[in-house]
C-alpha cells in the first residue's frame, strides 16, 4: 500500500491498486496522477506478485500429477469442505471406478481429515470399492425372503463357477462378485443380478448359464 494525495480535493488515502499511471480519488472520483517514484515502487511490486503467481502455477503442475490432480479436482469442487467427504468420495468412485490406498491418502492429506476416518467411510458403504471391479457385476441377494429361498446354494454356485469368493474379482477381471442385504425384489426369491440385470425364481442349476451369457 502507498499513500496517495488527490491533486483535485487534497483527499489522502492507502492506494492497494497495480496501475502504476493514474488511481482514482475516492472521494471526488478525479484521476490522479500518481507521481513517478511511487510509480516504480508499484512497478516492482506488480512485477514481484507476477513472479510469486507463475512460482505457485508451477508449483502446482509439478507436485499435482496423477492421483493426487484426480484428488485435487474433487476436493477443489467441495471447496475443501470437510463435511463433504462422503461426497468427494462418491465423485472419487464414479471418475476412477475404485479407490485405491494412495488415493485414500491422497484425500486425508489434502482435506486434512485423519486417514483412519477416510477408511472408515470408504469402508463402510456399499458404494465404495477398495479393490477394482471386473467387468461385469454380479450381486447375490442374502436377504430373508431369498435366504429362506436357496440364496446360500445360489451363492455357492456362483462362487464355484468363477472360482472367487464374495468381494472379489476373477482373474481375468471379467467378474466381481458381492452379496446384498436385499435387491428390492423380494417376492420373485431368490435374486440375483449382473450389472443391474434381474435374475429371479433362481434355481443353482441355472447360474452357470446365466454367467455364459456375458463376455
Ligand atoms: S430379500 Fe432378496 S430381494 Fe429382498
Amino acid at each position: 500500500m502507498v499513500e496517495l494525495a488527490c491533486q483535485h480535493c487534497g483527499y489522502k488515502w492507502g492506494y492497494q491498486g497495480q496501475n502504476k499511471y493514474y488511481a482514482t480519488c475516492p472521494q471526488c472520483r478525479y484521476k490522479v496522477k500518481i507521481p513517478e517514484g511511487i510509480a516504480s515502487i508499484l512497478g516492482r511490486r506488480k512485477l514481484d506478485l507476477e513472479l510469486k503467481k507463475r512460482a505457485s502455477i508451477e508449483r502446482k503442475a509439478v507436485k499435482l500429477r496423477g492421483v493426487a490432480a484426480l484428488v485435487n479436482k474433487a476436493v477443489e469442487e467441495y471447496e475443501h469442505d470437510k463435511s463433504m467427504l462422503i461426497q468427494i468420495l462418491l465423485r472419487l468412485q464414479r471418475s476412477f471406478g475404485w479407490l485405491p490406498r494412495d488415493m485414500l491418502s491422497e484425500v486425508s492429506k489434502q482435506l486434512n481429515v485423519p486417514i483412519s476416518q477416510v477408511y472408515q467411510i470408504a469402508t463402510f458403504y456399499k458404494a465404495f470399492s477398495l479393490a477394482p471391479w471386473g467387468k461385469h457385476l454380479i450381486r447375490v441377494c442374502m436377504g430373508t425372503s431369498c435366504k429362506v429361498q436357496g440364496a446360500e446354494q445360489i451363492l455357492d454356485r456362483v462362487q464355484k463357477c468363477l472360482n472367487i469368493d464374495k468381494d472379489e474379482i476373477t482373474s481375468d477381471g471379467r467378474f466381481s462378485l458381492e452379496t446384498a442385504k436385499c435387491l428390492g425384489c423380494c417376492a420373485p426369491a431368490p435374486v440375483m443380478t449382473v450389472d443391474g440385470e434381474y435374475y429371479v425364481n433362481l434355481k443353482p442349476t441355472e447360474v452357470e448359464g446365466i454367467l455364459s451369457k456375458y463376455e
